[in-house]
């Protein structure tokens, strides 16, 4: 069965898988403004930092494409100018639906930037808002492949490695955080990517995957992915990682990234940073794969990377299908949202995301390449591979 993918287009119809109900119902949603683009991003109904960036640059595209083929014409479309007031609100709103993401920024950065310059060029408006679809479309596209390329890279790099401390580059056995798949991306994954490439050249013992809570993105989405692409897996509770590293042998620990600093600082899914510091106390390579639009170039270390915490209930609740599984009329299996704290508790810590201080990581995989820390420095240096 081919993997889920996060966005569909076709006939001009937007839509996403929710991911809050998934693994046990497929439920599509059409976005059909720009609000309800940020809305879905900030609700979490679509999640995983390239993924965010596909759908608001889509969500720019198709709320052009309508206004194109709209009569009597919107007044925005009365000018270069106007449509420029009208686009650039809608790029920086975007921006706001999730902060700790880069791709995001760089998503309608780029759309912005297509706008201005066609503007400049003086182009008509019709041909303006062309060039932004395209552009859009791009951003979407380009996704896959660069994805397909870091999973070569990062594999190939990890099979030499492992040969040169003397192990053979078989059966090997990687741990990840949280989803960075097909959900997470326009196709194939980031770090699952990684995984899905060592599996695909028969290097892969099993991929052991952590629930990722309060969100468990691991154990609803990430289990889905590996099911449905057939790779060996086993997940484990986020408690439990010390515990894996002292009792099996692990390759390597392949991570994604929502924001990575000038200095290779990584921020990612709660619980990343946990991972590095026991992966250094057992020497197991940790392991960064994101595309170049996750650098930042703009801020020279993780302490300026702005951490999304959300809502304290999130982390009070477990979201599910019923067990045993009670089918409805419709087939589907009935949902449940549970509580799992005394009602009225008030403190609750929800950072998102942690940050992951270079010193703990091995390799930042991009599609540019391995990037790898010079001997005895703690940090890396990545301004030369954006
Ligand atoms: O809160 P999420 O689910 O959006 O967090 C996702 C992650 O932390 C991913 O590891 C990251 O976005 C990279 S996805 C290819």
């Amino acid at each position: 069965m081919a993997p889920l993918t996060s966005i569909r287009t076709s006939e001009g119809k937007l839509e996403i898988v929710n991911q809050l109900l998934l693994p046990h119902t497929t439920e599509f949603i059409t976005i059909e403004t720009i609000e309800h683009a940020h809305h879905v991003i900030e609700a979490m109904k679509i999640r995983g930092a390239p993924a965010i960036a596909s759908l608001a640059a889509l969500a720019v595209a198709s709320h052009l494409e309508k206004a194109l083929k709209q009569s009597p014409s919107p007044a925005y479309l009365s000018s270069p100018i106007a449509l420029k007031g009208h686009i650039q609100p809608i790029l920086d709103f975007l921006y706001t639906a999730r902060p700790t993401a880069v791709n995001l920024g760089v998503a309608t950065r780029r759309l912005s930037n297509r706008l201005q310059t066609s503007v400049k060029e003086g182009k008509d408006v019709r041909a303006v808002a062309e060039d932004v679809i395209a552009e859009a479309k791009a951003i979407d596209a380009e996704d896959v492949s660069r994805n397909k390329r870091m999973a070569k890279w990062g594999g190939d790099w990890l099979l030499e490695e492992t040969e040169k401390c003397g192990r053979a580059p078989e059966n090997l056995n990687v741990m990840t955080v949280c989803n960075t798949g097909s959900l997470a991306t326009s196709g194939y994954g980031t770090a699952l990517g990684l995984i899905t490439y060592l599996h695909e050249t028969g290097k892969l013992q099993k991929a052991y995957f952590t629930q990722s809570t309060p969100y468990h993105q691991g154990s609803r989405l990430t289990a889905l992915e590996l099911q449905t692409l057939g790779i060996p897996s086993v997940m484990l509770c986020d408690s439990m990682v010390g515990s894996l590293f002292q009792h099996h042998e692990i390759a390597a620990v392949v991570v994604g990234a929502d924001r990575i600093a000038s200095n290779g600082d990584t921020a990612n899914k709660v619980g990343t940073y946990n991972a590095a510091v026991l992966a250094a106390r057992h020497k197991i390579p940790f392991i960064v794969v994101a595309p170049v639009s996750t650098v930042d170039l703009d801020i020279p270390d993780g302490t300026h990377i702005p951490i999304e915490h959300r809502p304290p209930l999130e982390a009070r609740l477990v979201r599910g299908a019923l067990y045993p599984f009670i089918t409805n009329a419709e087939g589907l299996k009935e949902q449940a949202t549970v509580m799992v704290t005394p009602e009225g508790l008030e403190g609750v810590y929800n950072p998102s995301f942690d940050v992951t201080p270079a010193e703990l990581i091995t390799a930042i995989v991009t599609e540019k390449g391995v990037a790898v820390k010079r001997d005895g420095s703690a940090s890396f240096d990545l301004s030369t591979i954006v």
